[in-house]
């Protein structure tokens, strides 16, 4: 259960950062205040999207009240200003995840987007009939229906990894799957629905044995811990800035530039240009041969915010308080008699999936909701590990750096008014 110990994707936070404070952490973010249906609430839904700390929605307001303006196309001041906040912020992701250089960071409109370009740039310039895609059992759907739309179109085979029953991949099954065929391996760093955190390194490693690209999809593994592109050495990494503190409608791309540099570009429009005729057109260089049209300049410069804030807490310190309260909500969920829980793998991380007997979980979600708990209830866009338990639905509480045992105590509370609803 201690990712923080075990994995060897977690690096020390910088060492003049305070150390963790729960208190100081949840004053940071005003929506914690707030109360739903008259009671304080406890936000448990943050596998689907985390909240703001105050330092993001200044840097929003601040933003858009005196630095907006189209960027890399005028030389006023405003221009220059926006630019050099979308700029700042891929050399501050650059950093956060140890890219070599800031062209590796493409800005995307989330994990979703940057699977789909992997997908269009990537699969459908180097793949073709028979050649295979390997995914796991335990994928969102974003991480499936791309590649299956890229097997329609060229040919290729989609093969997954199966999970054993504590929600984890199959590693030697995964091997046997790997061949010359294998093109691309497509694997979650973190599943959004159980909490299983893959050994990715050694995934990586395997995959690059059999000669496949690797992308790893790490939407839910960068809320939790510092991720070093470097020293996982993965062809691509996907994510997005809504699950990590930042703003919706961005996220990233991490490429290795050989292969973003041999890539056609996602989408024409302005900006992925160099040069426009009618009879040729010749791109602009990476990132920007996959940046066209206008962005969410705005959603960037919140981001920049977002990997500041996560850059200046206490990281190791985050993860053992997340891990703990995820220890404590695992304990108290199975002292509930109607409870069972999936996904026991031995290294989890932010997520509690359940289901109480007898209780759909959307009647639950509504119970849960009138006490003032958040939290996600349904098959979280992975039918597929759903299907591999027999089950149509789950309670999904998912954490953040913010959440407490109290909040676990205030869902236990509400949960046993749900056993007594429908007793
Ligand atoms: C593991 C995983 N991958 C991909 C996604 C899709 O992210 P987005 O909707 O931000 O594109 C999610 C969102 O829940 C996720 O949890």
């Amino acid at each position: 259960m201690n990712a923080a110990t075990s994995l060897k994707t977690v690096v020390g936070s910088a060492a003049s950062t305070a150390p963790f404070d729960l208190v100081r952490i949840r004053a940071d973010f005003p929506i914690l205040e707030i109360t739903v249906n008259g009671k304080p609430l406890a936000y448990l839904d943050n596998a689907a999207s985390a909240q703001m700390p105050q330092p993001v929605l200044d840097r929003l307001v601040q933003y858009q009240t005196r630095e907006h303006a189209n960027i890399h196309r005028a030389v006023h001041y405003l221009s220059e200003t926006a630019t050099a906040a979308y700029e700042g912020a891929r050399r501050k992701i650059q950093r956060f995840l140890n890219a070599r250089e800031e062209r590796e960071v493409i800005y995307t409109r989330g994990t979703t987007d940057a699977i789909n370009l992997v997908m269009h740039g990537y699969g459908r310039a180097f793949l073709g009939k028979d050649d295979e895609i390997i995914v796991s059992q335990l994928e969102h759907h974003s991480n499936i229906v791309p590649w299956q739309l890229l097997c329609e179109q060229t040919g290729a085979r989609l093969r997954v990894a199966a999970i054993n029953d504590a929600g984890e991949v199959e590693l030697e099954q995964y091997s046997a799957l790997l061949s010359p065929r294998t093109k691309i391996v497509a694997i979650g760093h973190v599943s959004n629905a159980l909490g299983t955190i893959n050994p990715i390194g050694e995934m990586i490693e395997r995959a690059h044995g059999a000669g496949a690209v690797v992308l790893v999809d790490g939407a839910q593994a960068v809320p939790h811990f510092a991720v070093d592109v470097q020293s996982l050495d993965c062809d691509f990494y996907a994510f997005s800035s809504h699950k990590m503190f930042g703003p919706t409608g961005v996220g990233v791309l991490y490429g290795r530039p050989s292969l973003l540099d041999a890539m056609p570009p996602y989408q024409g429009g302005g900006d992925m240009i160099a040069s426009v005729t009618f009879e040729r057109t010749e791109y602009n260089v990476v990132p920007y041969k996959f940046e066209a049209g206008t962005p969410n300049i705005a959603g960037v410069a919140g981001f920049g915010a977002a990997i500041d804030y996560l850059s200046s807490i206490d990281r190791r310190g985050a993860l053992a308080h997340e891990d703990d309260v995820l220890a404590y909500a695992t304990e108290r969920v199975s002292e509930i008699p109607n409870a069972t829980i999936f996904g026991n793998a031995r290294h989890k991380t932010g997520v509690l999936s359940f289901v109480l007997e007898g209780v759909h979980p959307h009647d639950a979600g509504t119970i849960l909701d009138s006490e003032g708990v958040a939290v996600r209830t349904g098959q979280h866009c992975a039918q597929p590990i759903m299907d591999r338990f027999g089950i149509t639905a789950t309670i999904r509480a998912s954490l953040a750096i913010y959440n407490t045992r109290d909040e676990i105590d205030v869902l236990v509370r509400a949960l046993e008014r749900v056993r007594g609803v429908f007793a």
